[in-house]
């Protein structure tokens, strides 16, 4: 039976992308019934508002949504659209795996999954300036939330995340030794939680900055990670940098009632149009989809498809060195799946 899935194409390459997984997906046996709806730039174009209500409908409904990336158009109310989508589905953790497949690249031996809280610290939206004298700017305060509840469930998750996909160790990344309160008590229920996972999945810490230069260093050491929304942002980026850059992570958002998954990347309008963006990213995220519902086998058929493309080196994307368009490189892909 296709399983009923929202799919917001997006705003610059996300159309481009959007159709090459799908044909993917479609080549591996994998059938959705999309429901295809907009948000971004093309949902203020189509319905005059980046957040419309038929595509709120469409999620609540189907629980599901693959999509592309959003342009959040000035001045339309909102900070991001994407982090209004998830806070609006409460989606509170943030899946980034990344491993490298890149012959050749600079580190080897990676694969690290990225798990950020996404709902709560300096996300959350808590901005204010503050007025000194005739200066209405003269200061501005940030609040990072961080509760007891936002923790624990995003830690849970990872631990579970790491139990289900047989990896051995969660390391909670943090700042406690100075923000003593928010990260103290963000660290303090990760090794509560750790201890209910004795014995069967190892937990150790790092402080920011540490995890930062020893992810540089020697990221191979590394295997579940979780911590705090600004630090996972940050964090992700630079891991995806290990493996090859942006054209190649995924990203999972993961609530209770919903999952959204979508690339890391953004609108890329420098290539927008042009046809030459790299489709991996989302294909992958398409993968972390399949992984969600259940299906397994044709997920890692894709993953095996997509790998070998870019193992064998001819048909690639201008981001890894090649000359082949996003079609090209789509029916590359399809070409490899067995
Ligand atoms: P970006 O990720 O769109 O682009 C950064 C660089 O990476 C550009 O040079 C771009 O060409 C390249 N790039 C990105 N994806 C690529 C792909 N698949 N293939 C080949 N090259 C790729 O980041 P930027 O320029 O900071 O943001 C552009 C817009 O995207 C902004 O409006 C931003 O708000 C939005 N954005 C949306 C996200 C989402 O929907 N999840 C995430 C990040 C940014």
């Amino acid at each position: 039976m296709p399983i009923p899935c929202t799919l917001i194409p997006g705003d610059g390459i996300g159309p481009e992308i959007t159709e090459a997984t799908i044909s993917v997906l479609a080549a591996a046996g994998a059938t959705f019934d999309w429901e295809r709806q907009v948000a971004g730039a093309a949902g203020v174009a189509a319905r005059g508002t980046p957040m419309p209500d038929e595509t709120l409908e469409s999620i609540r409904r189907t629980r599901l949504a693959l999509k592309g990336p959003l342009e959040t158009p000035i001045g339309e109310g909102y900070r991001s659209v994407n982090v209004a989508l998830r806070q609006t589905f409460d989606l509170y953790a943030n899946v980034r795996p990344a491993r490298d497949i890149v012959p050749g690249g600079r580190f080897e031996g990676v694969d690290i999954v990225l798990i950020r809280e996404n709902t709560e610290g300096l996300y959350a939206g808590l901005e204010h300036y503050i007025r000194i004298g005739d200066d209405p700017q003269a200061a501005a305060e940030s609040v990072a939330l961080v509760t007891r509840v936002g923790s624990e469930r995003v830690v849970r998750y990872a631990f579970e995340y790491a139990l289900r996909h047989n990896r051995k160790k969660v390391t909670l990344v943090h700042k406690a030794n100075i923000l003593k309160y928010s990260q103290g008590l963000f660290r303090s229920v990760g090794q509560r939680v750790a201890r209910e996972y004795d014995g069967r999945v190892a937990y150790d810490e790092r402080i920011i900055d540490a995890a930062a230069m020893q992810l540089v260093i020697r990221p191979e050491q590394f295997d579940v990670i979780v911590t705090t929304n600004l630090f996972g942002d940050i964090l992700s980026d630079l891991v995806s940098g290990l493996v090859g850059g942006l054209g190649l992570a995924p990203g999972a958002n993961i609530g209770k009632d919903a999952a959204i998954f979508e690339a890391v990347h953004g609108t890329a309008p420098d290539i927008a149009g042009q046809g030459i963006a790299n489709p991996s990213a989302l294909i992958l995220a398409a993968c972390l989809m399949l992984d969600h519902v259940g299906d397994r086998f044709r997920a890692d058929r894709i993953r095996r498809a997509l790998e070998a493309t870019i193992k064998a080196g001819r048909i690639l994307t201008k981001d890894l060195g090649g000359t082949a368009t996003t079609s090209q490189f789509a029916d590359a892909v399809i070409s490899h799946i067995s």
